[in-house]
């Protein structure tokens, strides 16, 4: 690789939404049925390589139950790109997630890329959530189905960022 850079990357949104599972399948290409949810923050390392550039992302796994809410300006605070997660089966995680938008564009980095990623796309016949697209269109965020267990998008929905970030 010619180029190589740091992106401080963070996944934020409720609590079930799936963000570990889907930093695992990125990670280590694994799915874990019961994954546990997240105490605080987990932190992972990786290196991807596109055409002629890498970039090390350094990835802050938050933890979306409520009472861990007042740790998250750390882990956004600096970050190139911020995924924010929902479960498309759950109309309250995108609730969540459009706080999670706002909470960003007031108080985080004009700089932070914002994608918005719905994920657990495999249980389709299970979806409530049908307004994101346009939602992230109208507050010029990145937006993509994904599914952790299925490997669905997920990559993309990384290297997207990691395209932007390079743009910068
Ligand atoms: P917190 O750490 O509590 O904030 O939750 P989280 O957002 O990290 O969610 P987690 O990755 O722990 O996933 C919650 C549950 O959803 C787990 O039982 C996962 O197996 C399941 N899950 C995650 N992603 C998917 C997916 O894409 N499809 C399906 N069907 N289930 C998923
Ligand atoms: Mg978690």
């Amino acid at each position: 690789a010619n180029r190589s850079n740091n992106a401080k990357l963070v996944l934020l949104g409720d609590a079930g939404a799936g963000k570990s599972s889907l930093v695992l399948r990125f990670v280590k290409n694994q799915f874990i049925e019961f994954q546990e949810s997240t105490i605080g923050a987990a932190f992972f390392s990786q290196t991807l390589s596109v055409d002629d550039a890498s970039v090390k992302f350094d990835i802050w796994d938050t933890a979306g139950q409520e009472r861990y809410h007042s740790l998250a300006p750390m882990y956004y605070r600096g970050a190139a790109a911020a995924i924010i997660v929902y479960d498309i089966t759950n109309q309250a995680s995108f609730d969540r997630a459009k706080k999670w938008v706002q909470e960003l564009l007031v108080q985080g980095s004009p700089s932070t890329i914002m994608a918005l990623a719905g994920n657990k796309a495999d249980i389709l016949d299970a979806r409530r959530v049908s307004e994101a697209q346009r939602y992230a269109l109208d507050n010029g965020l990145l937006f993509m189905e994904t599914s952790a267990k299925t490997a669905m998008n997920q990559r993309s929905s990384f290297k997207a960022n990691q395209h932007k970030a390079l743009q910068e």
